[in-house]
């Protein structure tokens, strides 16, 4: 795994701002919180503290925040399926709307070189707010393709955070019912993402102090591999 996105920011930034009138790359960054507690969440917490440093190293990155939590995103029906899989395409308004809005939400993690994902443990797995954005952006043709030998992904050259909170300890006994991160792991390297940091935040429910002791030493490793990638 590489040192967390800035050696690799750099050095694109850096071959290709040599005349800074001809500066043709800017750092991407794609942004996505999906907590239900705002203000209270771990995750929230952590991801905003790993964004200072990103944009402490790329004052010139372009942000784009989602906060799944608060904007949602509509589940997948009928339409949506009629509108992205039908080789007809869209039939009606409805599904073109859903389609344009599939692919704009596409073409935002295309666009995107670094994906910092922030999300807490919901029943095991994942907030359906985060399920959501998945289902809309997991799409054959455009984030993978299926081949004769395997599927591949296309979301590729990007790197991911990914900062997990939850209430429990996964790290032992409890890893079988760990549907959160192996699940992200999975779906995102299914879709090209392979290259992934793991910020985790575990045993928020055991009392502030367990809870402030998981969060400084979260930022404690995104200070250091940012660290790391900044003098590599
Ligand atoms: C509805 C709900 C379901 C939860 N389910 C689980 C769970 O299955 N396992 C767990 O360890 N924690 C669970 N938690 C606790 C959260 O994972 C924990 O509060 C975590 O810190 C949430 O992330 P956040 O702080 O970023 O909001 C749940 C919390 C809520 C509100």
């Amino acid at each position: 795994m590489l040192p967390i996105g800035i050696a690799k920011f750099k050095d694109r930034f850096r071959a290709e701002t040599k005349d800074p009138a001809k500066r043709t790359f800017m750092t991407n960054i794609l942004y996505l919180t999906s907590s239900p507690n705002g203000s209270q969440s771990y995750s929230n917490r952590v991801a905003e503290r790993l964004l200072d440093e990103l944009r402490g190293n790329h004052p010139d990155a372009s942000i784009k925040h989602r906060d799944l939590a608060r904007d949602l995103l509509p589940h997948i029906d009928e339409d949506f399926v009629h509108a992205t899989r039908d080789p007809a395409g869209p039939r009606t308004q409805r599904q073109r709307d859903l389609l344009a809005r599939s692919d704009a939400l596409v073409d935002e993690l295309l666009a995107a070189d670094f994906v910092v994902i922030a999300t807490g443990m919901i029943n095991f797995s994942i907030p359906s707010t985060l399920k959501a954005w998945i289902d809309q952006v997991a799409r054959a043709g455009r984030t993978f393709s299926y081949s004769e030998s395997a599927p591949r992904g296309l979301a590729t050259g990007k790197q991911v955070a990914l900062i997990v909170a939850r209430g429990g300890i996964y790290s032992g006994d409890m890893a079988p019912m760990d549907f959160q991160v192996p699940y992200l792991q999975k779906v995102l390297a299914f879709m090209g993402m392979t290259d992934l940091h793991l910020f985790e935040v575990e045993g928020t429910a055991y009392g502030v102090e367990t809870a402030e002791k998981a969060v400084e030493a979260a930022v404690g490793k995104i200070a250091r591999r940012c660290a790391e990638a900044a003098a590599a």
